[in-house]
């Protein structure tokens, strides 16, 4: 059990308003029983209320959700599987306020995770929020002053950051064992389906507290399906690119060792074949410029072709990297192989993944770092997954301050970009597949804008960076001074 100083110590910080809480310092020892709460339950969260108890030490004492109904089932089924009733939070702050309370997992929508992290901080929580980082750049930034400033242990959910075989192998391709890094390539291809467009306005679930579901974003609601559609609107989501690119951008960019910035983004990409009212990409193509190599991206949410229910790959991987050196080429996701010119296997790079797609390991190194009390042991700070976030949010920056152009001039006009050019032809033949008629589509062409990687901010477009940052709806501001 936590001792009583720390949990009198807990209860006389909380008693002060969440927002302006100095954290307390003391540390949880190996011994003491950490106490989790999962906030937000309904998709991955669930995952979350299921394997934080599998970890020594760790208790799950309680379950936050804005939708009554998600809550109720959670809780419910938590208490068939491990016998004992959670406590049921429907208001994140209360789960704040708790002084019974060590850590905090953020598995709530991507607006969200910004001030989530920020209050549970203030509040003397330690936190694994769920990727992205952040819904903006600025807001990330807030995050890790806040960590700093109140002495918390913050992990974000990119678990395969938790996988030493590619710890490992990174290091090696670091060191030059593929040879010289040429170019690093990450591919998103699965399938999607259309989200419809509503014929009504629609209206929020009965059961859910709308209010504070859209917390910092506007409150107006345009999609029929009321959880997880959400990813498909700039106000709450982060479109594919914010989704599921954090995963394999990471893996770009850890490969190659880039720990900053990259120096500029270009952005290709726009929303085809379906007839619904979702704002963001399901086709997209992006560039990083970095010292060491440039990183594109592929993203694609349609089938191969109109009617099939198979996705397209790419080197055989429908997700995952392929990092393309001088001597030899790494291909791989989970794990991977490295191939030499003939495209013959030489090396297999394999290891553990743990269980639940290597989140399993990812929490237990988060409560190994809540316990030793030190950042540097965690596999995914928010300083990484920041770095990692960036490039999903200055991708889609790039997008949203493009112009459309006719899609048959776009081979034109990327002509004398190889890397995007050879990208756009499979983008086009992949349309034309699904049904777009090529004459008559445009697509949304980002200009190439330049980085500084030491501000972290766009060097000539005052467009681009207005976008680094959000107007929050009060009250859930994060604070210029956390
Ligand atoms: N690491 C991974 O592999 C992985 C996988 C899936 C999802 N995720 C991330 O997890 C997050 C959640 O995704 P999901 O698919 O479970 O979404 P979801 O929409 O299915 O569920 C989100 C839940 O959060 C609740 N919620 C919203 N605001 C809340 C608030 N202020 N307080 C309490 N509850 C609130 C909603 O009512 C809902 O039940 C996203 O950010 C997503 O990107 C990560």
């Amino acid at each position: 059990m936590i001792s009583l100083s720390r949990r009198q110590f807990l209860a006389a910080a909380s008693a002060t308003a969440v927002t302006s809480l100095t954290a307390p310092l003391v540390a949880a020892g190996a011994n003491d029983e950490l106490r989790v709460v999962v906030i937000g339950v309904n998709g991955i969260g669930k995952t979350h209320l299921n394997g934080f108890p599998q970890i020594p030490g760790v208790k799950v004492v309680g379950a936050c959700d804005a939708d009554s109904a998600v809550l109720g089932t959670r809780t419910e089924e938590f208490n068939k599987k491990f016998g004992y009733s959670l406590k049921k939070y429907d208001d994140i702050r209360r789960v704040y306020d708790d002084p019974d309370v060590d850590a905090v997992v953020l598995a709530i929508p991507n607006h969200w995770h910004g001030l989530g992290t920020v209050w549970g901080c203030q509040a003397g929580k330690d936190v694994y929020t769920e990727k992205p980082c952040s819904h903006n750049i600025w807001e990330a930034g807030q995050m890790e002053k806040a960590a700093k400033k109140y002495d918390r242990i913050v992990q974000v959910g990119i678990q395969r950051r938790s996988f030493t075989h590619l710890q490992d192998f990174f290091q090696e391709v670091q060191a030059g064992v593929l040879g010289k890094v040429k170019q690093v390539k990450g591919v998103y291809l699965t399938r999607r389906d259309s989200i419809g467009r509503p014929t009504m306005p629609p209206k929020p679930l009965a059961t859910v507290n709308h209010d504070l579901w859209c917390g910092p974003a506007p409150t107006k609601l345009e999609r029929a399906k009321y959880h997880y559609d959400w990813h498909w609107f700039w106000d709450y989501g982060n479109a594919e690119l914010g989704n599921n690119g954090p995963h394999i951008l990471d893996l770009c960019r850890w490969a190659i060792g880039a720990e900053e910035f990259p120096t500029s983004v270009t952005s290709i990409g726009g929303r085809y074949a379906w007839d619904d009212n979702g704002q963001t990409p399901n086709t997209h193509i992006l560039r990083y410029q970095y010292a060491t190599a440039p990183i594109t991206f592929e993203i694609r949410d349609l089938p191969t072709a109109t009617g099939k229910k198979d996705t397209c790959k790419y080197m055989d991987l429908s997700y995952g990297i392929i990092v393309e050196g001088e001597d030899a080429t790494y291909v791989g996701f989970d794990t991977g192989k490295v191939i030499d010119k003939n495209g013959k296997t030489i090396r297999e790079i394999s290891g553990n993944t743990g269980s639940d797609g290597g989140r399993q390991l990812h929490r237990e190194n988060f409560v190994k770092a809540v316990r030793s009390r030190k950042t540097s042991d965690l596999n995914c700070s928010v300083k990484t997954g920041h770095l990692s976030t960036a490039l999903c949010h200055l991708g889609n920056i790039s997008h949203q301050v493009g112009q459309p152009v006719h899609l048959n001039s776009l081979p034109e006009r990327v002509a004398q970009q190889p890397l995007l050019s050879d990208a756009t032809s499979r983008m086009i033949e992949h349309l034309s597949a699904n049904g777009v008629d090529l004459p008559s589509a445009t697509v949304q062409l980002g200009e190439t804008l330049e980085i500084n990687p030491k501000t972290e901010k766009f060097v000539s477009s005052e467009a681009a960076n207005q976008r680094l940052r959000r107007e929050y709806r009060a009250p859930y501001i994060v604070p210029d001074n956390v």
